[in-house]
């Protein structure tokens, strides 16, 4: 740990982290925040593991020499791929992840049926399979995976007539048994919560892992004496697409309601 270590890096592989880093700001007014996206690279979700774990990986190590304290993986794909190995690489850093909020949900509808939405290398990872077996006797687990979700978020869309029509037709089937919680397993999700809540109806909870990473992160930094003080913290937003464009969505999601 150098003087000079006082960033918090927020990954993800594309804008979805921001629904992240603004609870992580709310929760951790002090700190200096570096945001970085890899937009271009993204979806990573229907790719190889290996290969998110690789791309992961090089994100993280060109943005080390930056001065960074500790690591947010604000992504449930990512952090599946490749948590182990960067803890691993990184073993002085604080690194934290991400997994669908099962437990919470599990917690809150004991003996309901939860749907999982998340994306493919999540729900098939063997991080998100030991979380369903520790909670199938507790409640009815349905992974749902969404491919092809994450891509209108990149685009900024989040009310056009598309998204709608697009997510209307995957909640249906599992709608029509009766759900009680959603888990938004990816952090693209929480942007799309109004519509789904619109669709699922307002009996269904809606919950995602944001918050509890925010609240992990401060315990993690306060253990560490690492916490930086209320006061002028900052955001930094990189993208790998590099783009004025996705600049200009990353602050919209940032700072405008969704
Ligand atoms: N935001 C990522 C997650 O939480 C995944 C998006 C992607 O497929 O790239 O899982």
């Amino acid at each position: 740990m150098h003087a000079r270590d006082e960033w918090i890096l927020v990954f993800d592989s594309g804008l979805g982290g921001i629904s992240v880093l603004r609870e992580l700001v709310q929760v951790l007014p002090g700190e200096r925040f570096l945001y970085f996206g890899d937009s271009q690279n993204a979806p990573y979700g229907t790719r190889a593991t290996e290969e998110v774990r690789e791309l992961t990986q090089r994100c993280i190590a060109s943005l080390m020499p930056r001065g960074v304290k500790a690591v947010v993986i604000a992504c449930n794909t990512a952090t599946a791929a490749a948590i182990e190995a960067l803890r691993a690489q990184y073993p002085e850093k604080i690194v934290v992840g991400m997994e669908p909020a099962l437990k919470l949900a599990a917690e809150r509808h004991a003996g309901g049926r939860i749907l999982v939405m998340a994306t493919n290398v999540t729900l098939r990872e063997h991080k998100f399979c030991a979380l369903m077996d520790r909670f199938s006797s507790v409640c009815r687990v349905v992974p749902l995976p969404c491919p092809g979700l994450v891509e209108y978020i990149e685009a900024g869309c989040l009310h056009t007539p598309e998204v709608r029509e697009y997510l209307q037709a995957l909640l249906a089937p599992a709608l029509t048994d009766g759900v009680d919680a959603i888990v938004l397993g990816c952090t693209h999700f929480p942007f799309l919560k109004p519509l789904i809540r619109e669709l699922a109806g307002p009996q269904v909870e809606i919950l995602d892992g944001g918050a509890g990473t925010a609240q992990q992160t401060r315990r993690r930094l306060e253990a560490k004496g690492l916490l930086r003080g209320a006061g002028d913290g900052t955001v930094e937003l990189q993208n790998s697409l590099g783009t004025p464009q996705i600049l200009e969505v990353s602050a919209r999601l940032l700072h405008a309601g969704f």
